[in-house]
């Protein structure tokens, strides 16, 4: 597969480091409209092509497959335009920024036949793995209850940069700028780590966002900071089990956590990505009457990366697709209506 590396800002790296250690993939080329930052990835990779367009790119030829890696607004049109041109993608999350488009997308694909896959990256987590075959297979019974959360606190110190002045962080920050908020970065992560782990997809939910005051007037430049901070929500699945999620970039503390906790008729099960395989410990059985966790042994298992060159080099279908990535969309467009629409109840003083 020779692979065009559409974005080379900071998660192209994890792409190009990933893609680059594959059997069969050669990075052929980046694109990227920083064309100073695109040489210095072209140069750290060992790639030989760099374009300042997508277009330059596509009419160079050359190219099976794009992994596009540029920020949320731009996923559509270049997702399409690469599509249009043949070639097979595998996009960042959060798909698109809204449902409609994310559709658009799926409908797409299956027409051109392509392969498509999204980078849902905790899918790469054995952790989560092992708890979808453990409640797959009915060890803790029936799941009535969860509680799922993403924590990260990248407003609230400098670990990876200065939100304040990088343009990569100030994206996320500006509806303008194609951003959903939390509920796009790093929702989508959560609500795929909840309903992957138990095998039911979200069916209703009630939401709650917030965006905090960050700079005078709420904006730094071009950069409007509208979009949300911290998102609450409830949930209910298919299944009739019902949790809270949310999600936060004000939780001091945690730098990018995730923890799933679910809890069924005959047992409960705990996960997080920590480490690099994440964590799972089981309270079962006779466990139950004392409430003992147990941790349990885990193996790596095979990455959205290489799900997708296994893909194109079969032409099988991948997951988690774009078909995957939709029904995620829907939640977000869902989250900000289930916000506007209900009231507040106000405590009496
Ligand atoms: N799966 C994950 O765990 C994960 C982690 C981090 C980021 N992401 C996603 O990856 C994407 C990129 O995030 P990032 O942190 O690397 O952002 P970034 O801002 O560091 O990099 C984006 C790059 O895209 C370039 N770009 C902008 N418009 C372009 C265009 N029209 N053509 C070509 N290049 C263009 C920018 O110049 C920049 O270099 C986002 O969608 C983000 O949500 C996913």
């Amino acid at each position: 597969m020779r692979l065009l590396i559409l974005g080379t800002g900071a998660m192209a790296n994890t792409h190009a480091t990933a893609f680059g250690g594959i059997d069969g993939v050669r990075l052929a080329g980046c694109v990227d409209i920083d064309r100073t930052r695109a040489e210095a990835f072209a140069a750290r990779h060992g790639i030989d092509l760099v374009f300042d367009t997508l277009t330059d790119a596509l009419s160079s030829g050359g190219f099976d497959a794009i992994a596009n890696v540029t920020p949320d607004a731009l996923h559509f049109r270049t997702s399409m335009e690469a599509m249009a041109a043949g070639l097979h993608v595998f996009c960042e999350k959060p798909l698109a920024v809204t449902h409609g488009d994310a559709r658009h997308m799926t409908e797409a694909a299956a027409q051109a036949g392509l392969i498509n896959g999204v980078n849902l990256t905790y899918r790469n987590v054995a952790a989560l793995q092992r708890a979808r075959e453990i409640i797959g297979q009915g060890e803790i019974g029936e799941v009535r209850h969860f509680e799922a959360s993403y924590l990260q606190s990248w407003l609230t110190q400098p670990a990876w940069g200065d939100w304040a002045t990088e343009e990569k962080w100030l994206w996320r920050l500006s509806s303008k700028h194609g951003s959903t908020g939390v509920l796009g970065d790093v929702g989508v992560h959560i609500f795929d780590f909840a309903t992957y782990a138990i095998g039911s997809d979200i069916r209703t939910i009630t939401a709650h966002l917030k965006t905090f005051p960050k700079a005078p007037g709420d904006r730094i430049g071009e950069y409007d900071l509208d979009a949300n901070d911290s998102m609450l929500m409830t949930a209910e699945l298919g299944s009739g089990a019902s949790g809270v999620i949310h999600a936060s970039r004000f939780a001091t503390g945690h730098l990018n956590d995730l923890h799933l906790q679910v809890f069924g008729t005959h047992g409960g099960l705990e996960i997080t990505n920590r480490g690099d395989l994440g964590s799972i410990r089981i309270c079962s059985g006779a466990e139950r009457e004392t409430a003992t966790w147990r941790d349990l042994p885990l193996s790596p298992v095979v990455t959205n990366y290489q799900r997708f060159a296994e893909a194109v080099r079969t032409g099988r279908p991948m997951k988690p697709d774009f078909a995957t990535a939709t029904r995620l969309q829907a939640v977000i467009d869902a989250a900000f209506e289930a916000h506007r629409v209900i009231p507040r109840t106000e405590i009496a003083s």
